[in-house]
């Protein structure tokens, strides 16, 4: 396989660490009131599945608005960037990062990419694809949570950071500090940072994007319940869980919750732990924020990064942001 000898994987999350955060994650959210459990847990084998199926439905309109974008403007981005070294946080399904990657290589200066991604299985594959299409480039994957192991990632070169799909709007605005704070910090003057994320619009299309007519999120909602059922030998009935959608004006996200249709006990056999629903109580199993170009910039400055340059701001769909690390 001419593959394997071009791409390295450093593994800095394993199994065992992905089955302790999920632990912790379900005995401190599923005690707590209102309960929760965060969005990480959603992407099993079966939940990257039903999230790809997301992203082709007429409702959910960000990963095309997405794409169009780097349709239209990769070039651009990567004749300001100048990069020798892309690295993306969290790979996703790597047909964006061929935009990318082309647009970058384009620009003749590309040697390295370095995908960034939680899942070792996931990023090995995609990391060989990327491989056997740019034999010139070597590539560097690395396993990690990005809210734990940014300083994991290569500094070499000159680097275009990518995060994009909209995934920062899974954080409150504390953690989305924390969390640009900490790549803030790993990143050097010639390097350049490419965001990407949803945008405030009207609320019924935002709705809409999370809850298709063809049920597809509400599937997609109440996966979460089978992850645990696996993991954790927990005792959920997913058919006793409705998918419930809720637009935060005051917060500016949407919520994703499950509705338990009756009062439930439900146990966790692998954490020795038995949890209680009442009828109509909620399981919170995202957030998913929503920005404005001027509200990404000031979070962005707030951090130590300058803008500049905004693509999508006038269509109002979805947003690329281009920023450096300020002197
Ligand atoms: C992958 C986090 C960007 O928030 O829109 C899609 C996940 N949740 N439908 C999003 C998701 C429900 C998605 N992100």
């Amino acid at each position: 396989m001419p593959a394997s000898t071009a791409v390295t994987v450093d593994i800095h999350l394993d199994e065992r660490d992905l089955r302790a955060a999920l632990e912790r994650d379900v005995r401190s959210g599923l005690s707590s009131s209102p309960k929760r459990i965060p969005p990480t847990w959603f992407y099993d084998e079966e939940g990257s599945r039903l999230f790809e199926e997301i992203t082709a439905l007429p409702e959910y309109y960000p990963t095309r608005a997405e794409r169009a974008l780097l349709e239209r403007h990769a070039h651009e981005v990567a004749d300001a960037a100048r990069a020798d070294t892309l690295v993306e946080l969290g790979a996703g399904s790597c047909d964006k990062t061929r935009l990318l990657l082309d647009a970058v290589e384009q620009a003749g200066t590309l040697s390295s990419y370095v995908p960034f991604d939680v899942s070792a299985e996931f990023l090995r594959d995609a990391a060989g694809s990327i491989a056997d299409q740019y034999p010139q480039v070597q590539v560097h994957a690395v396993v990690g949570d990005f809210l734990v192991h940014l300083d994991r990632i290569p500094t070499a070169g000159r680097r275009l950071v990518a995060f994009l799909g909209g995934t920062i709007g899974n954080l409150a605005p504390a953690q989305r500090k924390r969390f640009l704070d900490a790549l803030r910090s790993t990143m050097a003057h010639t390097d350049a940072l490419l965001l990407g994320t949803d945008l405030v619009k009207d609320r019924g299309r935002i709705i809409a994007a999370y809850d298709d007519a063809a049920g597809v999120t509400a599937r997609f909602n109440r996966n979460v319940l089978n992850v645990m059922n696996q993991a954790l030998g927990a005792t959920f009935d997913p058919d006793r869980f409705e998918h419930v959608v809720r637009w935060d004006e005051r917060n500016q996200w949407i919520e994703m919750r499950l509705r338990a249709t009756e009062p439930l006990t439900v146990a966790i056999q692998q954490l020795a732990m038995s949890v209680e629903f009442e009828s109509g109580e909620e399981l919170r199993t995202e957030i998913s924020a929503k920005f404005t170009p001027a509200g990404i910039a000031a979070e962005l400055g707030a951090a130590g990064f300058a803008v500049d340059r905004q693509w999508g701001a006038d269509e109002g769909e979805f947003l690329l942001t281009l920023a450096r690390p300020l002197g």
